[in-house]
């Protein structure tokens, strides 16, 4: 069980309910503002008149903060203002987050007999219930569960709360979070979540507001009418599918029909598809209007494992690859293993190059074993992206480790004018990588003939085919991690033990391509 709040204005019943539900539940009912007069030593008028609104309302995200760490189930009422700031609206994220409403007449008429409301010693309470009803009203209408408490005694309620916080539970228990510095995200792992993906979005924070699914032509025509049919106000926008296409040209052609279809700053970005879907309307969604909110939907098994979680998006430019970007944490990443079932083998085996990388930083040998079933691999695999972004969410440590392999691969991809896919450039620099390591004296024999035995069984390319060493050496030029004119790879030391070398000299990043090279 999580934790149920019960939230709303003043008189909409959340003590009486809570308690009332413990009862039912056996689980322990709180409220934050016992809590904060027993945690303080005041009532709250005292502490209101000590130490005004901004005082108590500090308490407030003191005393949620407190709640939110308990591992038990637990029933809060939080007082009315309580989700006034962003900061305890993700505070409290991961509960189940209940509003109570009832018409400004029906509140004054509950309160009216009480004199511990600060806010209401005015002349005519009942036009100060309705002006703050009405200033309160953006920050009430963005839960998504809504109870109106005005025509019902507690006792009616307690059933409608319950199912509605089971309901709730269902739909989050395949969820695992990931902790950002602006706050967390959940990542929800669930088959058939795109046939219900209006409930999920509710669910979190996104109901009644305008959404744009960004995607592209190929995958719209595979899910795009099945997507938006099932959802309110929401739009289509397209872009060419392939890596060709994330470049600025598609961000400016984005923009204009995000502009054309009205989108605000309340508007969500729905980014359906691959990693090129991903990193395009998500750096879409970091730059429009300053910013507006994100979710991914991962459609790749690259993008499932890798793009989709850690929050780096962008695009290309002639200059290299991946060069215009930003970070832009999405606010939720909905993975439903039943889209892969239509991706081509190729892409599917594309994807594999990001899973064993992830195994070889990790040292988790099932991410290696190819007989495992594929969603238990996935969902190792995502652990090991989750791990790694929250220790290092901005890439200052351990996240370049995520590079491996990329060194080379981008470089392939660049050198072949995009026509390598992505994660077949990958699994060729694994390999790179592997000899490198290899070649300056740091992994064993035993290793390296692992890693490109694995490589090799996933089905991916073990050759750089008929490209030119030289050639790809001066795409790695352009790499952003070799800004400072020093070569820049990630090597194994042994499975599991990454680290960065600098300074390589070409001759053996030459001869290591040239082993690769078909003759
Ligand atoms: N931001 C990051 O942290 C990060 C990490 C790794 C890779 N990337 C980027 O990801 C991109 C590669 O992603 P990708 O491999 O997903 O490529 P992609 O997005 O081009 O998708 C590959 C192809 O599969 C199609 N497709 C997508 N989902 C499908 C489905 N369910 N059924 C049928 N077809 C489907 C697409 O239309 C496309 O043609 C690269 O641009 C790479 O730089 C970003």
């Amino acid at each position: 069980m999580n934790k149920l709040i019960l939230t709303g204005f003043m008189g909409t019943g959340k003590t009486t309910l809570a308690q009332l539900l413990s009862i039912a539940t056996g689980i322990q009912a709180v409220d934050t503002d016992v809590l904060i007069s027993q945690a303080v030593g005041m009532t709250i008028p005292e502490i209101f008149e000590r130490f005004g609104e901004a005082g108590f309302r500090a308490w407030e995200t003191a005393i949620l903060q407190q709640i939110m760490a308990k591992p038990d189930p637990l029933i809060v009422s939080g007082g009315g203002g309580l989700f006034l700031h962003a900061d305890n609206r993700k505070l409290a994220a991961g509960a189940t987050i209940i509003c109570l409403t009832a018409s400004p007449e029906a509140i004054f008429d509950r309160l009216k007999a009480t004199s511990d409301r600060p806010l209401l010693h005015v002349e005519d309470p009942l036009a100060e219930i309705k002006r703050l009803l009405l200033e309160r009203k953006p920050i009430y209408r963005q839960f998504r569960w809504q109870v109106d408490t005005t025509q019902h005694t507690p006792e009616e309620l307690v059933p409608q709360i319950q199912a509605i916080w089971q309901r709730d539970q269902q739909l989050r228990q395949h969820e695992v979070c990931v902790v950002t510095p602006e706050g967390f995200y959940p990542i929800l792992f669930q088959r058939g979540a795109l046939r219900t993906l209006q409930e999920i979005l509710d669910v979190h924070g996104f109901w009644g507001h305008r959404l744009i699914v960004g995607t592209d032509d190929r995958v719209a025509d595979l899910y795009g009418e099945r997507v938006l049919s099932q959802l309110e106000n929401a739009a289509l926008v397209t872009m060419p599918s392939g890596e060709s296409y994330k470049n600025l040209s598609t961000v400016n052609t984005i923009y204009e029909e995000l502009a054309r279809l009205g989108l605000d700053r309340n508007g969500v970005i729905l980014a359906l598809g691959g990693g090129v879907v991903g990193d395009t309307f998500g750096y879409v969604a970091a730059t429009y209007l300053r910013g507006v909110r994100f979710v991914q939907i991962p459609t790749t098994l690259l993008a499932m494992v890798d793009s989709s979680v850690g929050g780096k998006v962008g695009v290309d430019v002639p200059m290299g690859k991946n060069l215009i970007g930003a970070f832009k944490q999405p606010n939720l990443v909905i993975i439903d293993p039943d889209v892969l079932n239509s991706l081509p083998a190729e892409e599917h085996t594309a994807g594999m190059a990001e899973v064993i990388k992830h195994g070889l930083l990790s040292g988790d040998r099932r991410l290696l074993d190819l007989t495992l079933p594929m969603e238990t691999r996935l969902r190792a695999a995502v652990q090991v992206k989750i791990d790694i972004v929250q220790r290092d969410p901005y890439e200052q440590g351990e996240r370049a480790y995520l590079n491996l392999g990329h060194t080379f691969a981008h470089a392939i991809e660049r050198a072949s004018m995009y026509q390598w896919r992505h994660g077949d450039a990958v699994g060729v620099g694994l390999i790179a990588a592997a000899r490198l390591s290899h070649a300056l004296g740091l992994l064993s024999d035993d290793d390296r003939a692992l890693i490109e035995d694995v490589v090799s069984r996933a089905g991916l390319p073990t050759s750089i085919g008929y490209l030119y060493p030289q050639v790809i050496w001066d795409a790695m030029g352009t790499d952003k991690k070799w800004r400072d004119g020093q070569s820049h790879f990630i090597v194994l030391k042994g499975i599991g033990q990454p680290s960065i070398v600098k300074n390589v000299p070409r001759d053996t990043v030459i001869m290591v391509l040239e082993s690769l090279r078909n003759e």
